[in-house]
């Protein structure tokens, strides 16, 4: 395995992806597919342009994606539209890209016997109750909530019956919440570090009892370099770093980080359908593979995250009125 088709390679996740593989396994070559929707920015690889190769297309060509994959190894599939909020207001282009686009890779990688591994998220297993000592793992039936989760599930369970009708060989991996540098800011944590460098108070969905399991973007990259090296053909790895935290006290840490009172935020309408909780045992991909997250500390993994926004403020603040304004019409 030589040459690596990144689809979303330009989001926020994919843009760590290249800067981590660039980084840590320079023996790749690597192609990027993106169709730089609202959240992805082709300018983002900019530190790493001489390295890599950048088309900007959509995954549901299937002339192009056909050409690509053809041309590659394998392909390691990110691109998707990735907001909950954004699929309860229009869930087509969720349809589109997360369905559709899967299929048209799926396709393509039967086609050319080419290795794929797909990106999908802990959402696909519904909610858990706050109390509820089960956390989500390989075996948890699917039980989806909303427009964006419904459609990581569809594209989860075509990658299954690929695997199982055609021998396509694929790994598919399902991750917990993501932080770090690179996250569009209509997301929950940048949303909130942004708000307060441009002096706007931190907004609370209802409660803010919800918890998610945070993990730092490179922690959630290494386990995918890793299951696509090593991963076991037709797996399923959960990638979670023991992460939990609800969203309330995260609105505390990042307000305290920032040097302000930690009751300086606003509640604001809650998300309709909310999950409650997600939370993910990675007993697998540890015993199995070795992983094991370096950030252990969600403190020090904000601590770094929140300076990457305060030093490149040129890279979100053309767009923050516009974010701003549209939750705001939501009451959000
Ligand atoms: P993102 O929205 O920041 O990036 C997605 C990228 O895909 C964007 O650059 C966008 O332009 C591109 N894209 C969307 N539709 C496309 C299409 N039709 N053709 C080509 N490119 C297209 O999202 P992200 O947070 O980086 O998420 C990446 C992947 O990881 C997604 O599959 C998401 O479901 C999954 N995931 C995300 C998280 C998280 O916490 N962010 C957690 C688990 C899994
Ligand atoms: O669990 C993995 C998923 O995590 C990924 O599949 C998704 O792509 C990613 O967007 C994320 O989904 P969430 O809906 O959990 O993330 P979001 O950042 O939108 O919200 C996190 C929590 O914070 C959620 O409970 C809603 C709440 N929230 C969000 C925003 C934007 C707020 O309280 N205030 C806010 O302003």
């Amino acid at each position: 395995m030589k040459n690596i088709l990144i689809t979303g390679g330009a989001g926020f996740i994919g843009t760590n992806f290249a800067y981590y593989l660039t980084k840590n396994k320079p023996q790749y070559t690597l192609t990027i597919i993106d169709s730089c929707n609202y959240a992805g920015d082709e300018q983002n690889l900019e530190d790493i342009r001489d390295k890599i190769t950048f088309v900007k297309g959509d995954i549901t060509n299937k002339e192009l994606i056909n050409d690509l994959v053809a041309k590659n190894d394998a392909v390691v599939h990110f691109a998707a539209e990735s907001h909950n909020d954004n699929s309860l207001n229009d869930p087509w282009p969720f349809v589109q890209s997360n369905i559709l686009g899967t299929y048209t890779i799926l396709e393509a990688v039967r086609k050319h016997g080419k290795r794929l591994h797909h990106i999908s998220t802990d959402e696909v297993f519904g909610d858990l109750e706050l109390d509820d000592p089960e956390r989500f793992n390989e075996n948890t039936p699917y039980n989806p909530s909303s427009p964006y989760s419904s459609t990581k599930a569809s594209s989860d369970l075509l990658v299954r019956a690929w695997v199982r009708s055609f021998n396509v060989k694929a790994t598919i991996s399902n991750c917990s919440n993501n932080y770090g540098p690179y996250q569009h800011i209509e997301k929950f944590i940048p949303r909130q570090i942004t708000n307060i460098l441009s002096g706007i108070k931190p907004k609370l969905y209802g409660s803010g009892e919800q918890v998610r399991d945070w993990i730092h973007v490179d922690d959630h990259n290494a386990a995918v370099a890793l299951i696509l090296e090593k991963g076991k053909l037709g797996e399923t790895y959960l990638i979670g770093a023991d992460g939990e935290k609800n969203n309330k006290e995260v609105i505390e840490t990042i307000l305290r980080l920032m040097g302000k009172s930690t009751s300086d935020y606003e509640h604001v309408k809650d998300r309709p359908g909310h999950d409650m909780r997600y939370a993910i045992d990675s007993t697998k991909l540890r015993s199995e593979l070795g992983w094991q997250p370096q950030y252990t500390k969600f403190a020090d993994g904000l601590k770094q995250t929140i300076e990457w926004y305060k030093t490149n403020q040129a890279w979100w603040q053309p767009q923050k009125d516009a974010v701003e304004a549209k939750y705001q019409a939501q009451g959000q």
